[in-house]
């Protein structure tokens, strides 16, 4: 492109929103009208005084200053911070941050208005906002039935990765089933606790610790996880918590050098169903690891990446019983760009893509919850393909050294590849019933529309 018509391109671009508004006579956006109840509604939350965002979002002079960097991050969709792609695969979640493109469009075309104030008499009413360290499901499910403390640390506010691994009782007395979990750090911990992996461990007939089942996985940005209604995920009697906390206090969020960050906790919020829930569900459901290969594997199989490179990693897990995935949370650090996940179906030959995240950041991590009646139900021996990809270019805005060879490991500026899935596990039975109950809502809802 020559320099005129570069120099048109761009006197172009600036010039047709506000020629096509005058033409349109498009009614005018403002804060005090749409503009600002978009942003109340999904912003504010994180972006206020005690919040984790960066800057505060609670009247229109604090936004104001904002607004070309608002419309920028939102039309990118980096902002809310929930990386899914649109168009591919399931797109009914819950506890989905992602913007409607109607209210992108909104406030996009509020910023090219010049982001007015509008009628300075009919204010828009302020934000309703919870106490920033409240638990997140607060006002769905009330305060937890049980909080589980990890062992307070004291760690240095600048250096390198640490870890932590220890027992606390989990204070179950008997057998109960989780309907909700969030695991939060508390305080100052929030900038420096990565990674927070706890699992149920009970004492077996030798009296030794034996690994019960996982109970939940935190990473950075992570809201929590929501079990559906119609299954039990156990926790039980007289368990105990192990926590596994990685903390990273020269990364996100690091303080002065040579401070110490006192009294480090992480707690873990449970609401819990009354007692005898169990006997009322057929099902359990159970969250774990998924690997996908090299991760675990010998020595020269390992995840490797090389510099300036790419890497592609793959993994399959099948089941002997039908099952439904009930949530998906893909893992991966600095260098990991996407990640997807298909069912493959041996029986037709069919792939179906179910979920894919093509913008990857590792200071989100979302456990996308599918809604009860679109979670994938696999028949017995069909394939979970769970794919993610490495750039290990300067092209990748996450990556700290390019020049760097990257290997799987736990450390921040190592590598990781698997996925957390949520599966709830079927027999026969019960997964004929959920096919049908769900051909028979498609048909009702077909007939609706005659
Ligand atoms: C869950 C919390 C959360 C929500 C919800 C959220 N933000 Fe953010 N926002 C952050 C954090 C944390 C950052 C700091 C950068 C990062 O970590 O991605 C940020 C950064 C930003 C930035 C600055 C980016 C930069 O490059 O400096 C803008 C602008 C922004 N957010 C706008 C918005 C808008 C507009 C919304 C609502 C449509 C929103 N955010 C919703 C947490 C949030």
């Amino acid at each position: 492109m020559n320099n005129i018509s570069r120099l048109f391109n761009s006197i172009a671009l600036i010039a047709i929103p506000a020629f096509v508004q005058a033409q349109a006579g498009e009614q005018q956006i403002t804060y005090n009208g749409e503009a600002g109840r978009i942003i109340n509604e999904n912003c504010v939350v994180c972006h206020r005084e005690g919040g984790i965002g960066p800057m505060q979002f609670e009247s229109y002079d604090q936004i104001r200053p904002w607004a070309p960097l608002i419309q920028l991050k939102v039309a990118n969709r980096e902002m809310p911070p929930y990386a899914y792609d649109h168009g591919i695969g399931i797109q009914n979640l819950q506890g989905d941050w992602r913007l409607e493109q109607e209210e992108i469009d909104t406030l996009v075309a509020w910023v090219n208005q010049g982001a007015p104030l509008g009628d300075p008499d009919s204010p828009l009413a302020a934000p309703r906002l919870n106490d920033p360290d409240a638990w997140n499901f607060v006002s769905e499910l009330g305060e937890p039935d049980l909080v589980i403390p990890s062992v307070a640390i004291d760690i240095p506010a600048n250096g390198n990765d640490l870890w932590s691994t220890h027992y606390v009782p989990s204070g179950i007395s008997s057998d109960r089933c989780i309907k909700a979990v969030q695991v939060k750090p508390r305080g100052d911990a929030k900038s420096v606790v990565h990674h927070a992996n706890s699992t149920i461990d009970v004492y077996n007939d030798d009296g030794e610790l034996e690994r019960y089942s996982m109970l939940t996985e935190y990473a950075m940005g992570k809201w929590g996880e929501l079990v559906p209604e119609d299954v039990c995920r156990t926790i039980p009697s007289n368990s105990m918590v192990r926590w596994s906390i990685h903390m990273f206090p020269g990364g996100l969020g690091s303080i002065a050098p040579g401070t110490i960050i006192e009294d480090n906790v992480v707690e873990i919020g449970l609401w819990l169903h009354p007692e005898g829930y169990e006997d009322n569900v057929g099902y359990t459901q159970d969250l774990k690891q998924y690997n996908i290969q090299y991760e675990r594997a010998e020595r020269d199989l390992r995840l490797v990446i090389p510099p300036h490179g790419y890497t592609m990693t793959q993994g399959f897990h099948s089941f002997d019983h039908p099952v439904r995935i009930d949530s998906f949370q893909p893992h991966g650090h600095l260098r990991m760009r996407s990640a997807s996940f298909e069912i493959f179906y041996p029986k037709t030959g069919q792939t179906e893509e179910i979920s894919q995240i093509s913008n990857w950041s590792a200071t989100w991590h979302h456990s996308h919850i599918y809604e009860p009646d679109v979670a994938p139900l696999l028949p017995t021996g069909a394939v979970l393909v769970l794919k993610q990809w490495y750039d290990n270019t300067a092209d990748n805005p996450n990556n700290p050294d390019p020049d760097q060879w990257v290997f799987g490991g736990s450390r921040t500026a190592d590598e990781m590849t698997h996925a957390w899935i949520a599966v709830t596990h079927l027999d026969e039975e019960g997964y004929e019933k959920l096919v049908a109950e769900r051909k028979e809502k498609e048909a009702r809802s077909f007939a609706g529309n005659d």
